[in-house]
């Protein structure tokens, strides 16, 4: 048919999406990765008129690219939740709605950024290494070490929205303190809940120690944790009035306590690198898990891989999200791809009377905000 609409997506999204995206008469054409495509291809593909672009969290999306898709471009469909790789200030100019995949990802995100804490925390890692390398002598009381509990600690949630948010509710489950920061939004209704929760917990004896649940300022957050967990987005400077660009660093990071440990589930650079591994080497704080980093994959001279931290650093593949469903399931209220094909079909077959404002999916609304009248 001369008519289909065009789709290239610069990874494979899974089979149940793509063959969605087929059978609806679409001609999807995918970069058969697994790295990304060079952006040269896909400035290439979208001169070539194509309709809708899905995207990871690996492509520059900026001028550059809007301007090859100019005229036929109608969407880019990112599969994350995260979309600091895509220039707002640039799709908006353009007038290219751009969507991402909240939701469907919140809580395998918090439940993975739980459980390297644990993981973290109760040295799993080491503990596996013993038994695999033959070098567990024997039971003991407390060789050859011991980790850290996490039931009864308190962890600072650094950045309340959906994720954050998750991740508290996991918290409470473990019978911990919560102290919660975030820059931009206070949910009290949800930390009213909680407190309840904990409170009836407690009244029913199904934990033993009252818990406690509560805003703070950043600094107090940090001070006050036994764990530090960051779900803020990555903003940088000149975007927003309080970018998180770095906001753990050197001086952020001596506030924690010396038996503090640090989860970064969010983005890498919200994290300077190098003084989080020159504090894991000086015994600043306890320990680190990361899941995301400054540059992915992490480059072989990363100060995180020195063998002198790797008792105290967990390393992981920006793989938070990654489960089964949350990533393929092709039903757009329960995985990444689903909902990024129904992003994709909701712009080209204009759901929602052809407005992006009314398109749950897409980010960038205030682009097709038509101003008031006079
Ligand atoms: C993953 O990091 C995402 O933003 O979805």
């Amino acid at each position: 048919m001369a008519d289909k609409k065009r789709i290239f997506a610069t990874s494979r999204i899974g089979d149940p999406a793509e063959n969605r995206l087929r059978e609806r008469g679409y001609e999807l054409e995918v970069f058969q990765g697994p790295e990304a495509p060079p952006k040269k291809l896909i400035i290439e593909k979208l001169k070539s008129g194509v309709d809708a672009l899905i995207t990871t969290l690996r492509d520059p999306i900026d001028a550059e690219i809007f301007e090859a898709g100019k005229g036929t471009l109608r969407v880019v469909a990112q599969i994350a939740v995260g979309f600091d790789n895509i220039n707002r200030a640039d799709a908006n100019k353009y007038q290219v709605p751009f969507t991402n995949t909240a939701d469907v990802l919140t809580e395998a995100t918090a439940e993975f950024a739980f459980l390297m804490l644990g993981m973290l925390a109760r040295k799993m890692y080491a503990s596996e290494r013993l038994v695999r390398e033959q070098k567990w002598p024997s039971w003991h009381p407390f060789l050859p070490f011991l980790g850290d509990e996490v039931t009864g600690k308190t962890i600072a949630v650094i950045g309340t929205g959906r994720i954050g948010l998750a991740m508290i509710k996991k918290c409470s489950g473990f019978d911990m303190n919560i102290l919660c920061y975030d820059p931009a939004y206070h949910n009290d209704n949800y930390v009213a809940a909680i407190q309840e929760l904990m409170d009836l917990r407690h009244a029913r004896e199904i934990q033993k120690e009252k818990t406690w649940i509560k805003y703070v300022e950043f600094e107090e957050a940090l001070r006050g944790a036994d764990y530090v967990s960051i779900h803020v987005p990555l903003l940088r400077e000149g975007e927003t009035d309080k970018p998180t660009y770095h906001v753990i660093n050197e001086k952020t990071l001596k506030l924690m306590k010396p038996t503090a440990y640090l989860v970064n589930s969010s983005r890498g650079p919200v994290v300077d690198e190098k003084a989080l591994a020159q504090a894991l080497k000086d015994k600043v704080i306890a320990g680190a898990a990361l899941d995301v980093f400054e540059k992915e994959p992490l480059p072989a001279d990363s100060p995180l891989l020195d063998p002198e931290i790797a008792d105290r650093t967990r390393l992981f593949h920006h793989f938070a999200s990654g489960g089964q469903i949350t990533r393929l399931s092709v039903d757009p209220d329960k995985g990444m791809a689903g909902r990024t094909a129904q992003a994709v079909i909701d712009v080209l077959e204009a759901n929602y009377g052809g407005d992006p404002t009314k398109m749950p999916y897409v980010v960038n609304k205030e682009a097709f905000t038509k101003p008031a009248s006079p």
